[in-house]
């Protein structure tokens, strides 16, 4: 994909090397309509710099769409630094990035992604303030997950009252694969609220602290048996592509609801899903407590005010779900039509000169 041959338009990309330290990363916004642009650097082994370009082309645009329904006023925009982060990351390398960053001017705020942690982010907020994601100490947001998995739970529920008529997931069994930083917080609001969680991981650690943990959580051995399970609602919380050809025919759930970013495996696993009646709660709009979280770091961090934000989440959902209906389109097309709108609508109001 290329930056001026591809349609999706976006407004820069900023490439940034710095040889000494070995930093060689790229920087794209794809829409500044309702705001600075906000999203995580992605520290990962491209083979390629075309493989690079493509994933924080797609990356960003992906950012534009939950900020804004997330009702945030932010645009959305995404990094990448081209490397091994366990072998390449070195203090003088975060802070240079830190210093392309600055010199965005604000047009960019960065935050963590894969390969990237809250440490990474003090170090980067060394060189320049456009930076959320940071620890506690240095006044940021934390750990994200925790209103991820909040927000995920809300859109469950609201897929719940969309398909049952009752938000309530009491008496239901919820299948969650991935009992990683977010699936564990999802387990507990699960198991609070009366469900039956059946759940699986690769990890023997994750597996460990299920049973440490909470002795009601069913363990089955990989996610093939959990979706082929007796489950209400799938939860996907590990990798992405988890909704390709071959799982969903093969699930049970009538409802899918979780935190992995870009679930389906390719755009026409949305319709398949809706031929098979299973109602599909579009990943960006329900994952997005962990950046209404970060984002809330611009305004000084309030755990309380992003978690109302987070519990939004379930009208949002809701809304959706329902405009989906009414238009005859998949759910996932339903979010991207709405975000569009808030773009366009609400990205209008600064032609009125102040
Ligand atoms: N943390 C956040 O705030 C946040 C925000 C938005 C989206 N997400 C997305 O949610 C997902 C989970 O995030 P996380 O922060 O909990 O990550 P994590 O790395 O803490 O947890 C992922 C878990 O999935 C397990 N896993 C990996 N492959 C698996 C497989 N094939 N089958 C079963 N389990 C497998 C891992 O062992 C791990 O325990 C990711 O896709 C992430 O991109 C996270």
């Amino acid at each position: 994909m290329g930056v001026f041959t591809s349609d999706t338009g976006h407004e820069q990309v900023v490439f940034c090397q710095d040889k000494q330290s070995g930093l060689r990363a790229i920087i794209a916004i794809y829409s500044t309509a309702l705001g600075p642009a906000l999203g995580g650097t992605r520290f990962f082994p491209y083979q390629t710099e075309e493989e690079a370009l493509h994933d924080v082309l797609e990356l960003s645009r992906g950012m534009a769409y939950k900020n804004a329904l997330a009702g945030l006023d932010l645009g959305g925009g995404k990094a990448v630094i081209w490397g091994d982060p366990e072998r390449d990351k070195s203090e003088s390398m975060l802070r240079a990035y830190g210093r392309f960053v600055a010199s965005l001017g604000g047009r960019y705020y960065t935050a963590c992604d894969v390969g990237t942690y809250v440490g990474d982010m003090d170090i980067v907020a060394r060189e320049t303030r456009y930076v959320t994601g940071r620890s506690v100490e240095h006044g940021g947001a934390g750990d994200s997950s925790i209103l991820t998995a909040l927000g995920v739970f809300q859109g469950m529920r609201a897929a719940a009252a969309h398909r049952w008529g009752n938000p309530s997931l009491a008496g239901r069994t919820v299948g969650i694969s991935g009992l990683g930083k977010v699936g564990r917080h999802l387990a507990a609001h699960l198991i609070e609220e009366g469900a039956t969680v059946l759940a699986t991981d690769v990890s023997d650690r994750a597996r460990d602290w299920a049973r440490e943990t909470f002795a009601q959580i069913k363990l089955v051995d990989t996610t093939d048996e959990l979706i082929r399970s007796e489950i209400d609602v799938y939860a996907p919380c590990a990798l992405g592509g988890a909704l390709d050809d071959a799982t969903v025919p093969e699930l049970r759930a009538e409802i899918v609801a979780g935190a992995a970013n870009n679930q389906l495996a390719h755009p026409g696993i949305d319709k398949l899903l809706a031929d098979r009646g299973i109602l599909y709660a579009p990943d960006y709009v329900v994952n997005a407590g962990g950046v209404i979280q970060v984002a809330d770091e611009i305004e000084g961090f309030n755990f309380d005010r992003a978690k109302l934000r987070a519990m939004k989440i379930y009208d949002t959902t809701r809304q959706i779900l329902t405009l989906a209906d009414a238009e005859g389109v998949p759910p996932a097309v339903a979010a991207d039509r709405l975000a569009e709108r808030r773009m366009a609508e609400v990205g209008r109001l600064r032609t009125i000169r102040l």
